[in-house]
């Protein structure tokens, strides 16, 4: 098999552009880029590098001004809006910094959320939340809701949330951003113990330099560019 038919993700010459009234940023400014599944992989650069328009990019919640990307050998960089929402409803799973939980539910709803969209019954959602609330270390708290968890508790629920559907994909932005170092190290531990068990491709951003050194792989971009691209040795 060639490198492009065995890669999972394929970048080639992806640019993305902001207009404003007043002036034009290249916030991604040529960027080719390969990864393989079961790769876990850190983007790392200064802020305003263009880490989180990446990860957008890739996960089509933004299209690029051009370029192509590949999945699976698919392009989908050029996907209508309900393309689009199937594949990330399919293929990918997302961590956000800020988490974007539903407040008002509890962990085990907004995990069981994922599911219900995708239209799987009663039964085996309660036993694939139930068994994915225990691998994040949250079975006693499946019945809280969002507001009365501790953020590093959210968090867990968010990763919870963005493996439920078994996405071959996780892109996690500033996955650890928010919380304190030892729940950050918990969550990127966590995600790396997915990433094993299940051979899940996991692409995060991070600016902390502990979160940094647990990936395989580091991609420092800057002004939009790999800047450099570079195996790292095993955090044990
Ligand atoms: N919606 C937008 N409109 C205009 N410019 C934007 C927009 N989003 C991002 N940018 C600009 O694009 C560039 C890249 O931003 P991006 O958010 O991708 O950086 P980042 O590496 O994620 O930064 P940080 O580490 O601060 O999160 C920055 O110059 C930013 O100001
Ligand atoms: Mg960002």
């Amino acid at each position: 098999m060639s490198d492009a038919t065995k890669s999972q993700i394929t970048l080639r010459g992806v640019t993305r552009v902001y207009r404003t009234n007043s002036h034009q940023v290249q916030a991604v400014a040529g960027v080719d880029l390969t990864m393989h599944q079961g790769e876990f992989v850190c983007l790392a650069g200064p802020s305003g590098s263009g880490k989180s328009t990446l990860l957008h990019l890739i996960g089509t919640l933004d299209q690029p001004s051009s370029g192509t990307i590949h999945f699976g050998g698919r392009d989908i960089s050029g996907l209508s809006r309900s393309a689009s929402a199937l594949f990330r409803r399919t293929a990918v799973g997302f961590v956000f910094q800020t988490f974007n939980l539903i407040p008002v539910l509890t962990a085990f709803e907004n995990v069981e959320y994922v599911l219900l969209l995708q239209g799987i019954g009663a039964a085996e959602r309660n036993k694939r939340v139930t068994m994915m609330l225990d691998a994040v270390g949250l079975a006693e708290l499946a019945q809280r809701r969002i507001t009365d968890l501790s953020g590093g508790q959210q968090q867990r629920v968010a990763v919870a949330r963005a493996l439920i559907g078994n996405p071959s994909l996780v892109l996690a932005d500033e996955p650890t951003g928010n919380l304190d170092s030892a729940t950050g190290e918990s969550i990127i531990a966590l995600l790396r113990r997915l990433n094993e068990e299940r051979g899940t491709t996991v692409l995060y951003s991070s600016h902390d330099p502990r979160i940094i050194a647990w990936a395989d792989r580091l991609i420092l971009l800057q002004d939009g560019k790999i800047f450099e691209d570079h195996r790292q040795t095993k955090v044990e």
